[in-house]
């Protein structure tokens, strides 16, 4: 659909941006928090740095909250650190984590930016990998919701917007890069057990949050990749479609109908696949009825009939040197390939707004629920210039495109309340540290120098700051023949 104008967006919608406690916190060893497996994690990531530093917003969190009130910020996405809150088997809280998250959270409202949470962001806790066996055993369903009910209590009485596992999907779908895969010694089946229990620790916090927290809202976040048939060759459209479910529809399917769809069954069966699934389980989940879908929407990709012959698994490109990406080949499923229609970042992804539209449109389609995004951005490799700034072209064209075409996505009918572009700060990416930066504003440090800290504001901070000001209007460029330009497209 074309539009005579440009697009709107509501009134109230939330401007803001996004993180994650250990991409972003520091202080791992301080004020009592215990370690979390992500930490080892990231410690084996090297020549990149670990998370044990960060952007230090643990030290910083004043001076970050007042940067995001001066970019004009009217929401503000980022997790808790169990660990920081709940350091240990004995599941004492920690009082000097409960004041870390309070503090933060009275700071955003005072400068009048609205807390959205995540309650679990791939940061399990040591003490809960130990005795539960990671998400192996049933056992962790206990101390999630515990863990959940204390966030709940403690912080529901001013945040009112919760999610509940980020991109549980992808956690599934690269196990061993997230760390979730670690003890498994048969991932192809044991991963739907570790799914059906994360479904049950989802539901958990879904009913949790609308028991203690009044006015509550809570949804999932998957990370959603939207596929495109290489071609119009029927085999083609039906790979994008196994890739569709084997990585995205499985899941979101649950989370809004809550029960698992037949292709998901007859795949368990086609593969011998038992995702122990005990009496009473359905029940619970068919309680945890979500209030929106958190939308984290970085890219595209494009599947195609695999090639029966060989398999390949995908190779992510960990280096930040194009062309690294090794593209999956899964006989009986799919294959992706690139897309030589769209450019890609340095690390591959393709770079693709329009997928950002698309994507909006085919939830709303499917599931009929609001959407909030809580990610997307541009990672790139970057330094203080000569001139003392960061002039961040690539990262403007990003955010300026893809929050365009949520305005078109909003044109289109869908009900979207808000935009939280990963992410504020410079922060730790998920495998390559500094070298990957995705902020609006640069944090000195590096992956082998710990610098100074401080905190300079990109170019893109200044664009965002003037479309968030003008409630998605000055997009900081002639929209007129910008706005031809993409219809011509
Ligand atoms: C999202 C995750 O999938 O992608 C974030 O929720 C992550 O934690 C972001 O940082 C970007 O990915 P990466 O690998 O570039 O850090």
């Amino acid at each position: 659909m074309k539009y005579k104008e440009l697009p709107t967006f509501p009134k109230d919608f939330f401007w803001g941006a996004s993180s994650a406690a250990w991409q972003v916190e520091g202080a791992t060893k301080e004020d009592g928090r215990s370690p979390a497996i992500i930490d080892l994690n990231s410690q084996t990531k090297k020549p990149y740095a670990d998370n044990s530093v960060a952007a230090d917003h643990y030290h910083h969190y004043k001076e970050d909250v007042a940067l995001m009130k001066e970019c004009g910020f009217t929401s503000y996405r980022f997790s808790l650190s169990w660990s920081r809150l709940i350091p240990a088997e004995d599941r004492k809280i920690n009082p000097k984590g409960l004041e870390f998250y309070n503090n933060l959270i009275n700071e955003l409202i005072a400068a009048g930016i609205t807390p959205i949470i995540t309650l679990y962001h791939y940061d399990m806790p040591c003490w809960v990998d130990e005795k539960c066996g990671g998400w192996r055993n049933r056992s962790i369903i206990e101390e999630f919701d515990y863990y959940c009910r204390v966030c709940f209590e403690n912080f529901g009485d001013r945040v009112k917007y919760w999610l509940s596992i980020n991109e549980q999907n992808m956690q599934i779908v690269y196990g061993d890069w997230l760390g979730v895969s670690k003890g498994c010694t048969d991932w192809f089946k044991d991963k739907w057990k570790i799914n059906h229990i994360m479904n049950l620790c989802h539901a958990k916090a879904v009913i949790a949050c609308h028991e203690l927290v009044e006015g509550g809202k809570i949804g999932p976040v998957p990370g959603y990749v939207p596929i495109y048939p290489e071609t119009c060759k029927p085999e083609d459209q039906i790979a994008a479609m196994n890739a569709e479910e084997l990585t995205q529809k499985i899941w979101d399917d649950l989370y809004v109908f809550r029960e698992y769809n037949s292709f998901t069954k007859n795949y368990w069966k086609e593969h011998d696949i038992d995702p122990d699934i005990r009496p009473g389980d359905m029940e619970l989940i068919e309680q945890a009825k979500i209030d929106f879908i958190a939308v984290n929407c970085y890219r595209s990709d494009v599947g195609k009939a695999p090639d029966n012959s060989y398999k390949q698994e995908i190779g992510l490109n960990k280096t930040g040197k194009k062309g690294e990406f090794v593209y999956p080949n899964l006989p009986g499923e799919y294959a992706l390939a690139r897309n030589p229609f769209v450019e890609v970042t340095d690390w591959d992804w393709h770079i693709d707004a329009t997928c950002m539209r698309y994507s909006l449109r085919y939830l709303w389609d499917h599931y009929h629920l609001p959407m909030v995004i809580t990610e997307a951005g541009f990672g790139g490799h970057e330094d203080l210039g000569e001139d003392g700034k960061i002039h961040d072209e690539e990262r403007i064209n990003y955010l300026r495109e893809y929050a365009f075409n949520i305005g078109l996505a909003i044109q289109d009918g869908v009900e979207v309340f808000g935009f939280n572009p990963w992410s504020f700060t410079d922060l730790l990416s998920t495998g390559n540290g500094m070298a990957k930066r995705y902020g609006l504003v640069f944090v000195n440090t590096t992956d082998d120098d710990a610098r100074d800290l401080t905190r300079h504001k990109k170019d893109s901070f200044t664009w965002y700051s003037k479309l968030i000001k003008s409630n998605g209007k000055d997009w900081g460029t002639d929209m007129t023949a910008w706005q031809d330009f993409q219809k011509n497209k």
